[in-house]
């Protein structure tokens, strides 16, 4: 596990943005997973620069997204699909067809998740996947359990996460208590992995993790300890209780 631990989130975004592109710049169709959260918007926002000013060509790049949730209207602004759309894809010459995000309204959903990891494979895995982390450990939607699901499936949000993510909502009661995520093993699948936190709220969980002494369900992220390789990047609030320990 690599550490990069910056001054600021303006920094991790562009230090973030800028691994995205050597990589596009090595393999111009990249497959690249994508996360949604606060977390990468900076990275996104860094993206569409070197879209707009550098002339970063996103035209063979495949896309898959980590979750969704279910049976959330594609307009709600909550509706990661909307987040997708407004902070990245409609500002970057991504074809359509290559954008895959997890459908919360497919008439079978069980149905799609089995054939979400399909497309994955068939399409040649993911070479990079951006992943965010929460304040209890979870990655994507994977939350913490006694036993983690390995492939894309529905689950339920934690308290904690509903709670979480409620900032985003008019209130609490809106939020929607369950979502599509890749599961764990599909995430282990990538080639390569950029985990991103900032903030001092991250700082606890990220602390455990950097710790690099167990691997837990319990702390979902921990099971990125086995990953050949992954890149944590991290802004000084995030790494503030890691910073301490070491
Ligand atoms: C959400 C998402 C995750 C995200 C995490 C952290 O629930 N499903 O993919 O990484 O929580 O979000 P944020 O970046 O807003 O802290």
């Amino acid at each position: 596990m690599k550490i990069i631990i910056e001054k600021d989130y303006e920094s991790l975004s562009t230090t973030a943005a800028n691994i995205i592109k050597e990589e596009i710049e090595k393999k111009e169709d990249l497959l690249l997973g994508l996360a949604t959260g606060s977390t990468p918007i900076g990275t996104y926002k860094e993206l569409i620069r070197l879209h707009k000013e550098e002339g970063l060509d996103f035209s063979k790049v495949v896309t898959f997204n980590l979750d969704e949730y279910l049976n959330i209207p594609y307009t709600n602004p909550n509706s990661y699909h909307y987040f997708m759309e407004e902070n990245l894809f409609k500002h970057i010459n991504i074809p359509k067809d290559n954008i895959h995000i997890p459908d919360g309204n497919a008439e079978d959903v069980e149905k799609f998740c089995r054939e979400y990891d399909k497309k994955i494979e068939d399409c040649g895995g993911i070479d990079l996947q951006i992943l965010g982390i929460g304040e209890n450990g979870h990655i994507a939607f994977n939350e913490p359990d006694d036993e983690l699901y390995l492939g894309t499936h529905i689950t339920g949000l934690t308290e904690s996460t509903i709670k979480a993510n409620s900032r985003f909502f008019d209130s609490i009661d809106e939020v929607p208590k369950e979502a599509i995520t890749m599961g764990i093993g599909s995430i282990m699948k990538s080639k390569k992995i950029l985990l991103l936190a900032n903030g001092e709220k991250k700082a606890p969980v990220i602390c455990e993790l950097l710790k690099q002494e167990k691997v837990s369900t319990r702390i979902p992220a921990s099971l990125l300890l086995l990953h050949p390789d992954v890149v944590v990047i991290l802004d000084e609030l995030a790494a503030k209780n890691y910073l301490k320990e070491i």
